[in-house]
């Protein structure tokens, strides 16, 4: 189905009013064809193309003057080796539902990835991480059509380049790349992860389930997170900062108690939602853009707020955080112009120019 003229506002769970010039619901691969054409014709006219699951890492910061592609595609296919569970999972299928309904199944593994929002083709593209795993820890690998040719590919998981936050999907040159299903693979020999941080607090750790990892991220993340269904947000609006060792050991000499996560390669990796909340950026408002009181490093759309008004409260928050740390945050959220992707620093010169 193709609209036109039509309000992103529904698909995006920051809750924000932008227009899309025209919305395809590619929901069936036979549609493919039609799809190829329409894409041909609108890199033809110089209009730019974007793929959308469900909003939940975008932030619209105009109306889009050309082609959305929501990806709706369904099913699920599963199958057994004789070590593992292998799940073929089109890229249109809910995150969350798919890790519920495989829980239910005793398909253990994904529990800890519970509740995040958003469908199954977005979770490679920022490699999608909580509470100790990620999706390259399950991923097989990541199948996509190029809308430039119509090619099928198929990536390896050692090919997506997955990354914190980041995988090959977000390189330049991936644009056109529709991500059209992923191949998991889930061993038998289920290992638990109940280490990380308040999940440490499950009682009887030798006996522990993976419902019950399940029960309790899905409780940890309902006090900590506010419902998009609720209140308009995009989980962490920024990543967290790495920095040199260097670089933390004197942040450590002023602020002791600060959190931080050594890496492999020796670098420290801070919690940005701990840098804000220093800040004093707790519950700050712009219009109708709030920094939350429970989690500072999420940005809610707390009254009507306009994209100007996020794009605002965003700025003010990566000025003081660098004022005052000399850190420099980069956002996590997908900002998307009139043209096509662009970024903070690039939307605030007319924000402010308005
Ligand atoms: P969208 O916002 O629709 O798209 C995200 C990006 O992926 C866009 O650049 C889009 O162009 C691209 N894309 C989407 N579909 C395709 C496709 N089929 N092919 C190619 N590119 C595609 N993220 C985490 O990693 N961990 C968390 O714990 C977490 N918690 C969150 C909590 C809340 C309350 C919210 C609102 C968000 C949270 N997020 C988290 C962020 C978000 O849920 C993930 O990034 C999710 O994968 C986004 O899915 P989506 O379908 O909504 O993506
Ligand atoms: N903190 C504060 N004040 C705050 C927020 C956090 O002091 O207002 C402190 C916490 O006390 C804790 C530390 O900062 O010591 C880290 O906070 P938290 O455990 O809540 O996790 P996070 O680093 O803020 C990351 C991911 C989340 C993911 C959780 C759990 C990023 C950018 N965010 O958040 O992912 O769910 O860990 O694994 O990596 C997302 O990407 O959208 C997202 C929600």
């Amino acid at each position: 189905m193709i609209e036109t003229n039509c309000s992103l506002k529904p698909f995006n769970t920051f809750s924000i009013e932008a227009k899309a010039q025209t919305l395809f619901h590619f929901n069936d691969m036979a549609q493919l064809p039609e799809l190829l054409d329409l894409v041909t014709k609108y890199h033809s006219e110089n209009k730019p193309v974007l793929i959308l699951g469900a909003g939940s890492n975008t932030l619209f910061c105009e109306d889009f003057s050309g082609l959305v592609i929501k990806v709706e595609l369904l099913g699920v296919d599963i199958s057994t080796s004789d070590e593992h569970y292998i799940l073929q999972v089109a890229a249109g299928e809910d995150w969350h539902q798919l890790v519920t309904d495989c829980i239910a199944k005793g398909i253990d593994g994904l529990e800890n990835l519970a509740l995040i929002p958003g469908v199954v083709g977005s979770a490679p593209v920022q490699n999608i991480g909580a509470y100790g795993t990620e999706f390259k820890d399950f991923c097989e690998s990541v199948e996509y059509v190029d809308l430039l040719t119509g090619e099928l590919v198929v990536l390896s998981a050692a090919e997506c380049l997955f990354a914190y936050r980041d995988s090959i999907f977000k390189h330049t040159g991936m644009s056109n790349a529709l991500i059209t299903k992923v191949t998991l693979t889930l061993s038998k020999q289920w290992q638990p992860h109940s280490r990380y941080g308040s999940l440490q607090n499950i009682e009887n750790q030798e006996q522990v389930s993976a419902k019950q990892i399940y029960d309790s991220v899905c409780q940890i993340r309902n006090e900590k997170l506010p419902d998009p269904e609720k209140l308009g947000n995009v989980g962490s609006f920024f990543k967290n900062p790495v920095v040199s060792q260097q670089q933390a050991d004197a942040l450590l000499r002023l602020y002791p108690n600060m959190p931080n996560y050594p890496q492999n390669d020796k670098s420290i990796k801070l919690a940005a939602g701990w840098l804000i909340d220093q800040a004093g950026l707790k519950g700050k408002t712009v219009g109708g853009a709030a920094v939350h009181k429970n989690q500072a490093l999420v940005l809610i759309n707390q009254n009507n707020a306009t994209s100007t008004d996020v794009i605002l409260l965003a700025d003010l928050v990566r000025t003081k955080v660098k004022a005052m740390f000399n850190v420099s945050l980069e956002h996590e959220v997908r900002f998307i112009g009139r043209e096509g992707e662009t970024n903070l620093q690039q939307v605030i010169k007319y924000v402010r120019a308005k």
